[in-house]
């Protein structure tokens, strides 16, 4: 079977080495894939979110299923188009994708249907927004309606520092269209936990739950990144949380969205955060996450291609997800300096004997020569019985991969492995 899969980070990567997996798939394509990707898949030079391009490529080279796997495919509709070409697809329709392109939606469906989530109001006007900022509780959590890469919120805990963040987005526009309308969120407190889930909208199969490191810094210090690394599965998500979550949360989204007509079939991906008052969403995603999908997939028993043509045909019910007992850790390798100004076309060093999985984020081929090219340039995945030597593996590993101006986090699954300690 040929496949092909839209995207081009580490993500992506892992999706790819999982779906290798499967004899059955005889031809992969990475539409655009990156220079790691290339050792495990044949990249055609299509930028993720041109759609016309990528469907003209399924029909040309007979594409049996299609995986898509980014946010801004899903949310402009690129499984619709390549259904309307009788092409299947592992990905949620536009009309299901909205859970994670609208902030407004989601928390409007939160409401609606009893899911538990931060109390919120939204904000279609500026001054209106300005105007319950001067006495609204602080801190508190200003988010932009639309996909902003990561970046729409901000946790502010100055009055003031709400109002700028308001005006960033509203007047200035520094998300675009993303910021015409926002929500402002009650600020929770508590540990957070990454749940991504297989559904087509009859069952729901969660998967290993995952734990994220989105500061750049050790500590949780710096700035927010796109993730520094992962640790799988999480200690804060317990048996108890987990059935509590199932119950509360992942069903009733599955049925509010089925209730509404936009049947998801997919990767839905749960953000929550424990409050002392139990799990709350604090975001959904329509698509695996990254780095989550790095830590998630090399624990994965199950076969994926398997379990993603059984959510496309809605027979989801009759497969078995599996995953393995043991740990798996993430650790992200950037160029120093991100997420702000870093150096790119730095020559890259893997040894063959690595006892990690390498997925690629940030990097090209140059004359057959593996470069950096991003700021998040690969992850080091690896796997072992307990938490507390895999991390030493995944640190061991990464300590063997090598290029100039490496930056990487030197605590990636410390607050875990403190948690399990208690639990
Ligand atoms: P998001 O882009 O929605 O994942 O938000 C980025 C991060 O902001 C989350 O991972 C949380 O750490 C934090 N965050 C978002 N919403 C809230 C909230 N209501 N209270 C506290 N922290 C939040
Ligand atoms: N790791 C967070 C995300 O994928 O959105």
């Amino acid at each position: 079977m040929k496949v092909m899969v839209v995207g081009g980070g580490g993500r992506e990567h892992a999706i790819i080495k999982s779906l290798k997996k499967n004899p059955a798939i005889t031809e992969l394509y990475a539409l655009p894939g990156n220079g790691g990707i290339a050792s495990d898949a044949t990249c055609v030079n299509i930028g993720a979110k041109d759609i016309d391009a990528v469907v003209s490529f399924a029909k040309e080279n007979q594409i049996d299923f299609a995986v898509v796997a980014p946010d801004d495919p899903l949310v402009l509709g690129m499984v619709d188009a390549l259904e309307a070409c009788e092409i299947p697809c592992f990905g949620p329709n536009k009309n299901a994708a909205i859970i994670e392109g609208s902030k407004v939606y989601s928390k409007n469906l939160m409401k609606q249907y009893d899911i538990p989530t931060a109390a919120y109001e939204v904000f279609h006007n500026m001054e209106e927004a300005l105007t319950y900022l001067d006495t609204a509780p602080i801190p508190t959590v200003i988010k932009a309606d639309g996909l902003a890469l990561g970046k729409g919120v901000v946790i502010a805990t100055e009055r003031q520092q709400a109002k700028d963040a308001v005006r960033s987005m509203m007047e200035d526009k520094i998300f675009g269209d993303s910021g015409n309308n926002i929500v402002v969120e009650e600020f929770l407190e508590g540990p957070e936990v990454s749940v991504l889930a297989f559904t087509d909208g009859i069952a729901m199969k969660p998967m290993v739950s995952s734990m994220d490191h989105k500061r750049a810094l050790d500590g949780d210090q710096g700035l927010n990144t796109g993730g520094m690394g992962t640790v799988a599965p999480n200690p804060y998500y317990t048996p108890e949380v987990a059935a509590e979550c199932m119950d509360k949360i992942f069903i009733p989204t599955m049925k509010a969205l089925n209730q509404e007509g936009r049947t998801f079939k997919g990767c839905l991906y749960f953000g929550l955060m424990i409050t002392k008052d139990g799990p709350k969403v604090i975001e959904y995603n329509c698509r695996f996450g990254d780095p989550e999908t790095q830590v998630v997939l090399p624990l994965l028993e199950s076969d994926l291609f398997e379990i993603m043509q059984a959510t496309s045909k809605e027979t989801l019910s009759d497969i078995d997800v599996k995953f393995k007992n043991g740990s798996a850790c993430c650790v992200v390798m950037a160029s120093n300096g991100y997420p702000s100004t870093y150096e790119t076309g730095l020559e890259i060093t893997i040894p063959s004997d690595l006892e990690a999985e390498v997925f690629v984020a940030g990097a090209k081929l140059d004359n057959g020569i593996l470069k950096t090219s991003g700021g998040r340039v690969l992850g080091v995945s690896a796997v072992g019985e307990t938490l507390e030597e895999t991390i030493e593996k995944a640190y061991e590993q990464t300590k063997r991969v090598n290029f100039d101006n490496a930056y990487y986090r030197t605590d990636i699954g410390k607050k875990a492995l403190q948690v399990e300690s208690e639990v």
